[in-house]
């Protein structure tokens, strides 16, 4: 991950409405993709999986994407680095075993950041559409920004395998406002369609360094790590200390001095959400889609996808999304 810049916590529209009922709008329809035919589906499955890939995860993940599948999910996220192509095995097996799709997958994945060459890149490219068993992806990411690689020689590579029909749109990851500036610059004619980056209302540094910028450019911001690793759909918050799982992660935004203050503020979110009936992942996900984000959750067992589209399906209202950004940025308790 690169530059962090402070936080600005943005505000979600001043419309009011009751904050009991849930809106009655439906959930949040399809984003336009840049330059594709396609559009881009506005929830998402992301098959890291925490790292675990023993067999018994393997299984259970497979089981998870077919369960999403089942229930209309579409859009699948992975990346050769994750569990060193096991996410994209597993993903392929689950699309060749699941029969014909309306509408179709839309599947990503990302080229790791040490893969930037374009000889390099080609090479990385091959070897996730044999793992995922397909002739091209929807959409290929470059999972974060490389200084030592020139982005000339990386985005031209990438509009060329565009060109090539082996890749749908092109997109990056954990790019920061300058880097997307270069980025689009380097691709000429290709359109940059996608940045995703870590957003979520307890994180939102990340996203909202980069969305006025991704707004003005027609470019679609995907949110990673939406139900900040879990917190947002309840997980970690009855424990007596910061669970060891959480203290693992090698990321500052979980880093062990702010996850006690991040326990503490999605215990005030789960309250809210409580005393006003509302999934608490409902709060997480559509706080992210009124900005128009997607947002890219992560599942590790299908009875998780279930409460997740569960939970997108329950519209809170604006006034319950403005108290939880109130609740989340330590403005209200
Ligand atoms: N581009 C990047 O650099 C980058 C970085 C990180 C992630 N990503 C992408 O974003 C995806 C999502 O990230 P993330 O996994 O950090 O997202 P997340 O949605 O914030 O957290 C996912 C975790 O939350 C827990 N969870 C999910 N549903 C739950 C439920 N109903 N009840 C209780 N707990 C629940 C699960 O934890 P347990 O598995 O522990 O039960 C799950 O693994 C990844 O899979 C990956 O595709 C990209």
């Amino acid at each position: 991950m690169t530059t962090k810049k402070p936080p600005r916590r943005a505000r979600v529209p001043a419309k009011r409405s009751t904050p009991q009922a849930p809106a009655a709008s439906p959930v949040p329809g399809d984003l336009p993709l840049a330059g594709s035919p396609r559009a881009h589906p506005s929830l998402g499955l992301g098959l890291f999986a925490q790292g675990r890939w023993t067999q018994e995860d393997e299984r259970r993940t497979r089981d998870t994407v077919a369960r999403a599948i089942e229930l209309g999910l579409r859009w699948f996220d992975t990346a050769e680095v994750y569990g060193a192509g096991r996410s994209e095995r597993v993903l392929g097996d689950a699309l060749a075993h699941s029969g014909t799709m309306t509408p179709p997958a839309f599947v990503a994945t990302k080229v790791w950041y040490e893969h930037l060459r374009p000889s390099v890149l080609r090479a990385a490219l091959l070897g996730s559409l044999q793992r995922l068993a397909l002739p091209k992806v929807d959409l290929y990411l470059v999972h974060a920004p490389n200084p030592k690689v020139p982005l000339d020689e990386t985005m031209g590579a990438l509009a060329e395998l565009a060109r090539e029909g082996k890749v749908g749109s092109v997109g990056v990851s954990n790019f920061d406002v300058e880097e997307l500036d270069a980025a689009r610059s380097a691709l000429g004619t290709t359109p940059l369609a996608v940045n995703q980056v870590r957003y979520s209302l307890l994180t939102p540094d990340d996203g909202e360094a980069v969305l006025g910028y991704c707004r003005d450019h027609g470019i679609v911001v995907e949110a990673y790590s939406p139900l900040a690793m879990g917190l947002l759909a309840g997980r970690h918050l009855d424990g007596t200390g910061p669970p060891a799982e959480l203290r693992r992660q090698d990321s500052s935004a979980f880093g062990p001095t702010r996850l006690p203050e991040l326990l503490d503020r999605a215990r005030g979110l789960r309250k809210l959400a409580n005393a006003e009936n509302v999934p608490l992942a409902s709060i997480a996900l559509h706080w992210l889609a009124c900005r128009g984000v997607a947002p890219l959750f992560g599942a590790t067992r299908p009875q998780q996808v279930d409460d997740i589209v569960r939970a997108w399906a329950v519209r809170p209202s604006d006034e319950l999304l403005e108290r939880a950004d109130q609740v989340a940025g330590g403005r209200r308790a």
